[in-house]
């Protein structure tokens, strides 16, 4: 296994002023002024509580560039591989998006790229491909949570060019791996079989963000998985043939999506920490999976699921560059990089549970053009996606063994299991 990473660069920090902000985001799939961010914070935890932790989320400054801080980083990912891999391992299914549903397909580059030439992404190319869905946390489909979207761009159990993991809304409640773990403290502590979600109160009260990006990223009872915008976040480094520096960050739509599904109303809002499913909705735990299904075979011979996979892609401005553009909760502006397609992916089959077990997503793939950035300390915004680099086989090696053992037995009916 070869990982590309490209240098990470020494950006200067960005602005010293840690203010943290619902970002303004249109998307024609959303209704406008839906998110209300901020004012949910307000009315959850007060004004005062707003001028205290109000510019506690992310870090500022950024630390600089040293031993000590590299060395933190390496504890963190260790400290996250043996958090994941041992849960893993328990469990014998993946750490996290653990009830999902996976489909194959195939994916068709487009025949007229508005994006510069480049060596992977050439016009019509195709690839069969996987794609899975999966609740992020918890097992119950109508509970309020991040929904996943991983996608293989091979039809194989690993080998791939290039395989993405990525989760609905376009910033989340996380930002680099020191407040991914903070964040992941706060779920594993909760116990919502009793009503308590007050570990998660907590967290959101101190980080804002935590809030706010669970506002933007987490669905309540969508109707379906394919109803739902999927987004890297993370940013990569994209090489086209004429060699310019850029970076990338990608998306899935479906294909002809008027109003995205599942985004919480106001009375959620104010209270994001509590995931519970809305007390009439009375589908089952696996409804959404069960409409996955049935929704790819409901045209026989047509493919049943189409999505749109684009990338939002920046020229690198070495003399304006800061950190902040690797912040994946700071938008880049639409208008000045605007979303571009990149390929049409359609989905005609769906898996049995014993293959979508065995398939290992791994941020590592990275074909020649596209490559992940190495990360200086936990705090860098690119500690994300380098630490999922290296946690994610640490899962995966934990579930194969746990298999090889014994086959976990089905996800059972209990919505809140996770901490098992
Ligand atoms: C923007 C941030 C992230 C996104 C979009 C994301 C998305 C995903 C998705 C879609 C999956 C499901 C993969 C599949 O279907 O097989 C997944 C699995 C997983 N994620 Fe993440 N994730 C993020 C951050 C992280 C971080 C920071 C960690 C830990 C350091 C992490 C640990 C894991 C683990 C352990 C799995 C299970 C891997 C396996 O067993 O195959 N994720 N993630």
């Amino acid at each position: 296994m070869t990982l590309r990473f490209a240098d990470p660069a020494h950006l200067p920090p960005g602005s010293p002023d840690g203010a943290v902000g619902a970002p303004q985001f249109e998307d024609p799939t959303q209704p406008p002024g839906w998110n209300k961010g901020i004012d949910a914070y307000k009315a959850a935890f007060g004004e005062e509580a707003w001028a205290t932790y109000g510019k506690a989320s992310y870090p500022r400054p950024l630390p600089e560039d040293s031993p000590a801080m590299r060395a933190a980083l390496a504890e963190l990912v260790d400290a996250a591989r043996v958090a994941f891999g041992s849960k893993a391992l328990r469990i014998r299914r993946r750490a996290t998006h653990t009830a999902g549903i996976m489909a194959r397909g195939k994916i068709t580059v487009v025949s007229q790229p508005a994006f510069p030439e480049h060596p992977f992404f050439t016009p019509g190319r195709t690839f069969p491909c996987r794609l899975r869905h999966a609740n992020a946390s918890f097992y119950d489909d109508a509970a309020a949570v991040v929904r996943g979207c991983s996608l293989k761009f091979a039809d194989s159990d690993f080998q791939s060019p290039l395989d993405m993991a990525m989760n609905s809304g376009p910033i989340g409640a996380f930002w680099n791996l020191e407040s991914f773990m903070y964040f992941v403290n706060a779920r594993v502590n909760v116990n919502p079989q009793e009503g308590d979600w007050e570990s998660q109160r907590e967290w959101m009260l101190k980080r804002p963000m935590g809030l706010i990006g669970t506002i933007s990223s987490a669905r309540i009872g969508p109707s379906s998985f394919a109803e739902i915008n999927y987004y890297t976040k993370v940013v990569f480094r994209f090489e086209a043939k004429d060699g310019e520096p850029r970076y990338v960050k990608f998306r899935v739509r479906p294909v002809g999506l008027e109003t995205e599904s599942g985004l919480l109303p106001y009375e959620n809002q104010i209270a994001a920490w509590d995931q519970s499913r809305a007390a009439d909705d009375k589908r089952p735990l696996d409804y959404l999976r069960q409409e996955f299904r049935r929704r790819v075979y409901r045209s026989p011979g047509k493919p049943g699921v189409e999505y749109t996979l684009q990338m939002q892609l920046r020229d690198a401005d070495p003399a304006n560059d800061t950190q902040e553009l690797l912040n994946m909760n700071q938008l880049w502006d639409q208008a000045t990089w605007p979303w571009l397609d990149v390929a049409h992916i359609q989905l005609d089959e769906v898996f049995p549970d014993e293959v979508t077990r065995k398939t290992r997503v791994w941020l590592g793939h990275q074909p020649e053009g596209l490559s992940l950035i190495g990360a200086l300390s936990p705090l860098d915004y690119r500690s994300l996606a380098y630490a999922r680099a290296f946690v994610y086989p640490a899962s995966q090696l934990s579930r194969a063994l746990g298999t090889e053992l014994e086959p976990p037995p089905p996800l059972g009916h209990d919505p809140w299991k996770i901490n098992d």
